[in-house]
């Protein structure tokens, strides 16, 4: 979770800061295969594609300080993206708060050599009516966007349309606490609960097996404070697994979720990309597979 600071930028913990290095390091794999779709050194030996962009419909303070030491200040996911090499075509950031799209609109003078769009609102509302009606498959243009909300922002409507483009892929930080802290603990939740992760899951029949799950599971499932982190460790990928699949609904590829977790251990998000390309998938895969060893050697 993140705090806000004095000047409204966030307060991130650890966890953040690893979520932004593997957004870069994957950025930098895509950027480096898409330009190549634009001259003739690619497999194909044409150049294919007309231009390829970078969405970010969270895009944040910019640049957030460190929950361990709040002097430093560390380059948000905007920034992660202007600095990724090659350039993308062009950017499009989108953030719901007035005072965050002030701190996204001076990056124009910090990168002037790139074609940057900023949209303040909801970015349900401007991926569906603004950008992805720009991004047909006829227009030969690819993109990828970024969902980094701090809850259940996104709507599945929302990732529907954006899959239905067959030009955009997806990198989306799913909040798995922002859905178990909406799940009851011992009765099925209320029609409006329901309803709200309907909204986001696309469907809630995966509702009624979690209160079939085997007693132990389930107990834990709520937070028991005597669980074993092993124990939540399973509650968490059933549920970030739950939500993967129901992305391969909609994307042909999608890589493995990597769970995100504070400094407790507590699992808060899953990280996953749904691609159109299973290289795409491929590598994200590799990404998060180096991450986890390198994170096991440092445990
Ligand atoms: C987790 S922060 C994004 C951090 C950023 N991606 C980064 O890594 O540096 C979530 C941001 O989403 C914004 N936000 C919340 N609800 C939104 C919505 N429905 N549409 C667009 N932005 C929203 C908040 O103002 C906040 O800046």
């Amino acid at each position: 979770m993140s705090r806000i600071g004095s000047e409204g930028e966030d307060i991130i913990g650890r966890w953040s800061e690893e979520k932004l290095d593997l957004l870069a390091n994957y950025l930098k794999a895509y950027s480096d295969i898409m330009s190549n779709q634009k001259t003739s050194n690619n497999p194909t030996g044409k150049p294919w594609l007309r231009a390829y962009y970078y969405i970010d419909a969270f895009a944040g303070s910019v640049r957030p300080r460190a929950k361990a030491d709040e002097e430093r200040y560390v380059e948000g996911s905007p920034l992660r993206a202007l600095q990724t090499e090659p350039h993308f075509d062009g950017y499009w950031f989108i953030d719901v708060s007035p005072r965050r799209i002030e701190r996204v609109e001076r990056l124009r003078g910090e990168f002037p050599d790139c074609v940057i769009d900023v949209r303040q609102g909801n970015c349900n509302e401007v991926l569906c009516n603004e950008i992805v009606p720009q991004l047909s498959y006829a227009s030969k243009q690819r993109a990828f966007v970024f969902l980094d909300p701090y809850g259940l922002q996104v709507d599945w409507e929302t990732v529907r349309e954006l899959a239905n483009t067959r030009t955009c892929d997806i990198f989306v930080n799913f909040s798995v606490m922002g859905v178990t802290r909406l799940l009851p603990r011992d009765q099925s939740p209320d029609p409006e609960v329901v309803a709200q992760l309907s909204k986001v899951m696309g469907s809630t029949e995966w509702i009624n097996q979690i209160y079939q799950i085997p007693t132990e599971y389930q107990l834990d499932l709520f937070g028991n404070q005597e669980s074993s982190p092993n124990r939540e460790t399973i509650r968490a990928e059933w549920l970030a697994s739950l939500y993967t699949e129901q992305l391969k609904s909609l994307f042909p590829h999608v890589s493995r979720p990597v769970l995100m977790r504070n400094s407790t251990n507590s699992v808060l998000y899953a990280l996953c990309l749904a691609s159109h390309n299973q290289t795409a998938s491929r590598i994200t895969n590799e990404i998060f597979n180096r991450y986890e060893r390198l994170k096991d050697l440092g445990r």
